[in-house]
This record gives C-alpha cells, structure tokens and sequence, in this order.
C-alpha cells in the first residue's frame, strides 16, 4: 500500500497549534526537585567552580533564596550539606547530630515555607574522613550493617527535624527496610522516603563531590563495591523491588540522561512514582558547552528535561530547576 500522500507526517507539524495539540510530555514546574548546598555561618555565599550557577548558600541566604523558588511553584528542594572539615570523622557522628547543619536547615525552611517539601539525603560521605558513603573496615571496605545502623540514626534526626521525604543515596542493602522500620517505631509514618535504588557509580558525580568537599577526601578511591556497575539493567530492577518491599514510596534512577533506559525499564515494570536525577557532570556538561558557545543552554535544559518525562520519569532532580522554572514561567 502506498501511504504517501494520504500520511504526510509533515501536516500536524507545518503549525504551532497543532504541534501544541498533538504534544505528547511537557514539563512543568510541578516535575522539579531542586538540589542545594548548604553552608555553615550566615551572608556565606561560594561559586561551585565546577557547577557555573551553582552556589553554596549558608541557611539564611538560602531561606531568603528560596522565596523565589517556592513562587515559582518547585514542589521540594533536596538539601546537601557542606560539612566542616572539622566536623568529619571515621564514624560520621555529626551525621545524626540533631542540630548539624542539614538538621538546621531542613528547621528553616520548614518555618519559612511550610509548604515546601524538603528532602534530606541519608548517606554519610559528607560526615566521613575518608568522603566514602559507609564506615569502613581496615582494608577500606565499607561494612553494610554497621553503616545502616548510623543512616537509621541520621534519617530519624532529619524526620525529628521535620524532613518531609528522607532520600538514601548511600546504597547500603536493608537500609530503606531499616529506616522504615524506625520511622513507624518512632512516631513519624508519614515520612516518604524516596529512594535511591538504581544509583551506578558514576563518573559524572564529580563536581558534586567538589560542590559537598567530599572530592578531596575520596581521593582516587572509588564506589564500585556499593553503588551499580554501568553494564548493568535487571540489577536496577532487582534493586527497586527490594527497595519497594522494603517500604520505599518513591525510586530514583541516577545518574538521569545517561540511564533514560533505566528509567523507562523501571517505570513500565512497577508502576510507581520514579524519578530520574540530572546529576552535576550532566549539569557541568551543559554549562560547559554553553560557555564556550557551542550549544544554547536554554534550548538544551528544556530538551534534556523533557526527555526525562519522555521516558517516564514522574520527576527530576536537576540543577536546573530554578533556570528551568523561570522558563517555564515566561512561557505561560
Ligand atoms: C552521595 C551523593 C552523591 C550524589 C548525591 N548524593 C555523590 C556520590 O555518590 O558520590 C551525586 C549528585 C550529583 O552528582 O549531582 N551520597
């Protein structure tokens, strides 16, 4: 049968109105997570050198910044500390203290903006010497039980500080049944806890780890006997439906433009909300570009964006949420 020219692919797109009609995924302000870097002190302000946009903030900066951000309708920032050297240890102990800065924080913006959701991250390479996510042994393994007994520790001093959804992105086994556990335990049920399942050790978390000052502190080491090995799928699968039967309410797939398979895998299996992050490398990547003219940063960060609802991704933690937000805003 000759289609040709009864289907002329090239109708629907020849006009605006019926390329809006025919729109299959839009993103709007409703699908971002916004990550920030929270600093020590107060009128602190630092440029992520590897992240150009990116600042740390100290925590009245960033209630002040955050006024915005709220106005422009992002749903939840997800909070990451920059933790003093001083302040690190073997054990990680302030990674529980009730009033470490990420405790502090989530206490601030919850006053400020009670409608705001705020994330809190479990995983302890913030809080660590060595800038691995666990407690290690003597070899510099990162031992799995001990760890999950401090996340558990951790995530319930940011629920007591009145974290709405605590993300574990340390990818210790039994971690999300633990703190489930401990969250009914300890009065607080309605904590959401959005996990971290398919996390792969990744190349592209660079800057981040510059951003947090955990780059130093890791070295030349690495995450490969914890986080997923980059040739891997059905381990991605096999590592969500653990962490839904152990009483996650949310799985995230990271990093997001490199692993959209994984995404669009994840999402036609379960069924359940999924989320993808646009990790800093992706984030440096794009800017990188930009900078040296090579590609147009407004057009890429709502393609790039896009394509994360394209592959059934409910929503996206991106450095680009307040760029994007604004965008989005100008357009309506
Ligand atoms: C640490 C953590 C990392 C990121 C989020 N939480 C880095 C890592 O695993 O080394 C990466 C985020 C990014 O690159 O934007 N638990």
């Amino acid at each position: 049968m000759r289609d040709f020219p009864r289907t002329r692919m090239r109708r629907l797109r020849a006009h605006d109105f019926s390329r809006r009609l025919v729109r299959e995924h839009r993103l709007t302000a409703d699908d971002l997570i916004y990550p920030v870097f929270v600093l020590e002190g107060e009128q602190q302000r630092e440029a992520v050198p590897s992240m150009p946009g990116v600042e740390r903030l100290s925590i009245d900066l960033l209630v002040e910044a955050a006024r915005e951000w709220v106005d422009l309708g992002i749903p939840m920032v997800a909070l990451f500390p920059v933790v003093p050297t001083g302040k690190k240890s073997l054990e990680a102990e302030e990674a529980y203290n009730p009033d470490g800065l990420a405790q502090r924080a989530v206490r601030a913006l919850k006053a400020a903006y009670p409608a705001l959701g705020v994330m809190t991250d479990v995983a302890l390479d913030p809080f660590t010497t060595h800038g691995q996510d666990g407690i290690i042994d003597d070899s510099g393994y990162v031992m799995n039980d001990v760890t999950v007994e401090t996340l558990v520790r951790q995530a319930l001093s940011q629920a007591e500080a009145g974290a709405d959804v605590v993300a574990p992105s340390d990818m210790m086994d039994g971690r999300i049944g633990a703190i489930r556990e401990a969250l009914e335990d300890e009065g607080c049920p309605n904590v959401q806890i959005m996990a971290y399942s398919a996390k792969y050790a990744s190349s592209y978390y660079g800057p981040f780890r510059d951003a947090v000052g955990s780059a130093g502190n890791l070295g030349k080491a690495n995450k490969s006997t914890y986080q997923m090995d980059p040739g891997n799928t059905d381990e991605a699968l096999h590592e969500i439906m653990l962490d839904l039967q152990e009483g996650a309410d949310m799985v995230m797939v990271k990093p997001g433009m490199p692993y959209l398979d994984i995404v669009r895998r994840v999402k036609e299996e379960f069924r359940v909300p999924t989320f993808a992050y646009q990790v800093s490398g992706e984030y440096a990547m794009h800017q990188a570009a930009a900078q040296n003219g090579w590609l147009d940063l407004n057009a890429v960060m709502m393609e790039s964006l896009v394509a994360f609802k394209r592959a059934g991704a409910d929503g996206i933690l991106t450095y680009f949420a307040v760029d994007a937000a604004r965008q989005l805003a100008k357009n309506d």
